[in-house]
Formats: structure tokens, sequence, C-alpha cells
């Protein structure tokens, strides 16, 4: 992928003031794109994260394929983290997010408790790369905004809290965390999802990627979208590429079938895809 740099000043940075964020939270929201729940990580998110309980948050579950969600979901919880699939956008089961926090978090509860605190509340922190849904969860969960300023020992003062209810409140969101996008692939389905820029990425390289991928792992979505016959379907993704772009009226402008091809995928056009599954191979799903 070139053109995009990953500025490891930049990095250290963000990382740095998430670390001070993170001393004041009890538990890390982790929020990853369901459709890329790898790649759309930040490469150095477990060394920042630490020990700190987390629940892996696979928002834009209505994008994503439910099979390969179901086996994400299994994946992070089988290394120790709790794992819950949602849509921010359209506020589904975003309400399990508060309650699954207490469920982990349960032994310290408790210990609340037991030490005479009535109603213990746990302070979170939602991070993740830019548009993996952070805002619109932050948005959606505290639905007023309500800013609650933090009191407590060890809380910064004229901290910003977000009061989800009785027993949640969050932090903004610090810093911002960015993917590894020096990776080709990575680069690739993170620009496919429109989790990066357009003006970074090669458009005929993304497009002629996400036509591969279609083509080979959702291939009757892919017909469907474009009426395409058999024998269409058995070229190889660069020719299809052409079959597409006159097809399409764009003459021999590849270039454009392209374009098309990204912005179909991330409208939907193709239905809900997951472009990467746990376990892979280097070649992507
Ligand atoms: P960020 O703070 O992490 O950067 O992300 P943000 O909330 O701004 O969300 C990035 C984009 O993803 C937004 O779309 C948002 O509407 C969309 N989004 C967030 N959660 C979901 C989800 O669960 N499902 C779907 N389908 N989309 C989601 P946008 O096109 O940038 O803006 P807009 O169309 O909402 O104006």
């Amino acid at each position: 992928m070139p053109n995009i740099n990953w500025f490891p000043g930049h990095m250290a940075k963000a990382r740095n003031q998430v670390q001070e964020k993170l001393k004041q939270v009890d538990l890390v929201l982790e929020i990853v794109d369901a459709r890329i729940p790898e790649a759309s990580r930040n490469p150095m998110m477990n060394q920042i994260v630490g020990q700190k309980p987390r629940i892996m948050v696979l928002n834009k579950q209505d994008l994503a394929d439910p099979q390969a969600t179901a086996r994400w979901l299994r994946y992070y919880q089988d290394q120790g983290f709790a794992a819950l699939a949602i849509d921010a956008q359209h506020a589904k089961r975003l309400n399990q997010i508060s309650a699954l926090a207490r469920k982990l978090m349960a032994a310290k509860l408790e210990k609340q408790k037991a030490r005479g605190i009535r109603n213990p509340s746990l302070r979170a922190m939602c991070i993740g790369i830019p548009n993996v849904g952070k805002s619109t969860v932050l948005n959606r969960l505290v639905k007023k905004n309500i800013a609650v300023v933090g009191n407590r020992p060890g809380v910064t003062k004229n901290q910003q809290w977000l009061k989800v209810d009785d027993s949640l409140a969050l932090l903004d969101t610090p810093g911002i965390l960015w993917p590894k996008f020096d990776d080709q692939l990575i680069g690739q389905k993170l620009a496919l999802t429109g989790a990066i820029a357009d003006s970074v990425f090669q458009e005929d390289t993304v497009g002629l990627y996400g036509l591969d991928f279609f083509q080979t792992h959702y291939p009757q979505a892919l017909r469907r979208a474009y009426q395409l016959t058999a024998d269409d379907m058995a070229l190889s993704a660069p020719d299809l590429m052409v079959v597409l772009a006159k097809k399409l009226g764009f003459g021999d402008n590849y270039n454009r079938a392209a374009e098309r091809v990204i912005f179909d995928a991330r409208q939907g056009k193709f239905g809900p895809f997951t472009l990467e599954v746990p376990d892979d191979d280097a070649e992507g799903l």
C-alpha cells in the first residue's frame, strides 16, 4: 500500500495518552469493525491495554457475515476477553455492554459492596482506530450525553465522564490509534471497508482485491449484483474487471469499474461480508 506512512512518533504519543487515561478506568471497550476485526485493531493494542479487563466490541455487525462474527466472538472469548457483537448505528444490542461489563467485573463490584458502597459503579473507556464507530457507540450509549464531573480519588479534576446507567460511566475516547496500514493486505481491507480515506490508496488495486474476494467467497452475491454469467464468473479477477467496466457502461475505463466495486461493497450491495476469519493464512479469508 503506497502513500501511507505510519508515523512511530504519533503512535508513541497516542499510546502515552491512552495509557495515562487507562489508570482511571476499570475496563476497556475495544471497538473493532466486525468485517475486519483484526485489520481494524491497532497493532500495539494488547501491549497498550495490558492486563486491564477488556470487552471486544465487534461493531457494524449489520454489515458483517453472521457466521464469521460468531467465529470471531469465540476466538476472542478463547483468548480470555469478553466479546460482543453490536450494531451501534441502529442501536442494536448496545444495552448488553453494561450487563457484560458488570459480569466481567463482578468480583470488583462485590468487593465494593462489601466495603459498604451501596451502588458501586464501573468506569470504562472506548478505544479503537478511527472509523470503527466509537463516537456512534458513545452517543447511542449515553443518549443525552450527560456529562458527569469526576469526583473520585485518582480521577483528574473536571474529567468528563459520560453516564451510561447507574453502574457504568464512560470516559471520552483519548488520542488516535492508527491501524497497521503499512501491511498491504491490511491496507486493502481497511480501504475496501472505508476505514481509511480514499485519497491514500490506489482504487484499482483495492477494487481488484474486492472483486477477487467476492468472486471467491461470495460468488452468488457478486453474480446477482452485476447480473454476471457463469462464463463471466469463471474469468480471472482482472479479466472480470474488464468485462464489468463494459457492462457498467464505463467502456475500457477499468479504474471506474474498480471504484464502483469499492463503492458497492461499502454500500452493502453484495450483502453482509467479512474479509477475514480467525487463524487466517496470509492470503486473507
Ligand atoms: P469513530 O468515532 O470510531 O471514528 O467512528 P464513527 O462513530 O464516526 O463512525 C464511523 C462511520 O461508521 C459512520 O458513518 C457511522 O455512522 C458508521 N457506523 C458506526 N457504527 C455502525 C454500525 O454499527 N453499523 C453501520 N452500518 N455503520 C456504523 P459515516 O458514513 O462516516 O457517517 P454517517 O453516514 O453516519 O454520517
